[in-house]
């Protein structure tokens, strides 16, 4: 259940499908009082969730802000997007055991939701959770740094 929030400055984007959820979710970000940065889109306008995928997942894995909230229609191509960034750890999370258990096992530093699955109170139950669940270390960190290591391989081999 909800205890306290962690203190970190969070990096938040959609596309058009997830706008209505991002406005929700600023909504709540506000009323913990946890800063943060909104990465667009501004509107329900049509436009290309990579492009918003990109500005939050570079700002986490580039180490400036601690965590990112992605959303678009079914979270799907925004987890593509930000899966493919060093240091990311995306998690899509439609449900709150998989969003307790992406911080308690996988120690997810993005939260991925579909603004066209799930609605506002479930949404704001998730996003909750997932902000005040511990990463549980021990036998996962062993396994993240597992992980890393694939990351630098591939990055060292350009495959
Ligand atoms: C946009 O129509 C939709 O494809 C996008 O929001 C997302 O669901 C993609 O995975």
């Amino acid at each position: 259940m909800y205890r306290e929030a962690v203190k970190v400055k969070i990096a938040i984007g959609s596309d058009h499908a997830g706008f209505g959820l991002k406005q929700e979710i600023i909504g709540i970000l506000n009323s913990l009082n946890i800063e943060f940065m909104d990465c667009g889109t501004d509107s329900g306008e049509s436009v290309d969730y990579p492009d918003f995928g990109e500005k939050v997942s570079s700002l986490v894995s580039s180490g400036k802000l601690e965590r990112g909230i992605l959303i678009c229609g079914t979270g799907i191509g925004m987890s593509m997007v930000a899966n493919k960034f060093p240091n990311v750890r995306a998690a899509l999370c439609n449900d709150l055991f998989s969003a307790r258990m992406s911080r308690l096992h996988n120690d997810s530093n993005i939260l991925v939701l579909g603004g066209r699955i799930i609605g506002r109170d479930l949404a704001s139950e998730i996003v909750k959770v997932w902000l005040s669940t511990p990463f549980e270390g021990d036998r996962h960190q062993k396994r993240l740094n597992k992980i890393r290591k694939i990351e630098e391989s591939l990055n060292n081999h350009g495959t």
